[in-house]
């Protein structure tokens, strides 16, 4: 069994960033700026902006954190859009999600410029992505996709199940998992809620994405010897024992699952570096599309 170490190759990935960041300074140029913007106090979402913003200082980008109270109200976070669209410093900026309930997401995401979209989740991105065009690639599939490439997993002509269909994850990996590449090419089954005797599906599975967020949910009995195992969950679990009050777990049980499984990414430590390794990969991308047009 082979780990899927999301936290080495993300440290991999910052690093490669980072020589060209150097370089940029070098040169004179611009370097990438990155903004982000959270609505509310949400705790899970207050530490991943956290975690965002930090890796930015880390390798050289510059960052914006723009924390807007709960009762933001739509007209002022559609403002806030507007404000960054026409920012010229900025190169690329995300909306945290979830937002509050009294903030439609979708009309948020609309009003985002799709040259700064670097969370790709504009119909534009999602549609070119969709066509095979290029375009910004959601960063949690993105970084799927980029960990199983540097892992050398054989993925063509093998059958994935992703269990979960949201618009961040589970629907996107199912397109990109189908397409042509490397860490692509696959036969892909897309499993959600009303999906009937769901082991069924997951115990014929070359390949697994799971992307719930319930806790141990994929058991050892729902796998066959030799599966590959994404795990996209990740849950804060109440626990006093802990500084936190809290530990955090993905969607399977790690222990017995792993021992049948040929390749396997851990939670914490998997996919949600990889995560933000992407996030900075658009960001330069996105720097590099705007240097060219000015
Ligand atoms: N909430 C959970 N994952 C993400 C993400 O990748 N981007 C944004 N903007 N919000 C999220």
């Amino acid at each position: 069994m082979e780990i899927l170490d999301g936290k080495k190759v993300s440290n991999e990935i910052k690093a490669e960033i980072k020589v060209e960041v150097d370089q940029m300074k070098e040169r004179g140029e611009k370097v990438p700026h990155l903004a982000a913007v959270l609505v509310g106090t949400d705790g899970a979402s207050l530490t991943y902006v956290g975690s965002k913003v930090r890796s930015c200082k880390r390798i050289g980008f510059e960052s914006t954190f723009i924390h807007l109270p709960e009762n933001t109200t739509e007209e002022e976070l559609l403002r806030q859009v507007e404000d960054l669209n026409n920012n010229v410093d900025i190169d690329g900026y995300i909306v945290q999600l979830p937002l509050p309930r009294h903030i439609d997401e979708q009309k948020v995401l609309m009003a985002v410029d799709p040259d700064k979209d670097v969370d790709g989740f504009h119909p534009t991105n999602f549609g070119k992505m969709t066509l095979d065009m290029e375009s910004f690639v959601p960063a949690t599939p993105y970084g799927i996709m980029e960990l199983m490439r540097r892992y050398d997993v054989d993925t063509e002509g093998k059958h994935t199940v992703v269990i979960g269909r949201s618009h961040i994850v589970g629907r996107p990996i199912s397109i990109l998992m189908s397409q042509k590449g490397k860490a692509a090419n696959s036969t892909v089954t897309l499993t959600h809620s009303r999906t009937k005797d769901l082991a069924k599906f997951t115990r014929e599975a070359d390949i697994i994405v799971s992307a719930l967020g319930v806790p141990d949910f994929l058991k050892a009995d729902m796998v066959k010897e030799g599966v590959v195992i994404v795990d996209v969950g990740i849950t804060r679990v109440p626990d006093a024992t802990k500084e936190k009050g809290y530990y955090i777990t993905g969607d399977v049980d790690f222990g017995n699952v792993s021992k049948k499984a040929s390749h396997i990414t851990p939670v914490p430590g998997g996919v949600g570096p990889m995560t933000i390794a992407m996030l900075l990969k658009n960001t330069l991308i996105a720097r590099e599309r705007h240097r060219s047009r000015s």
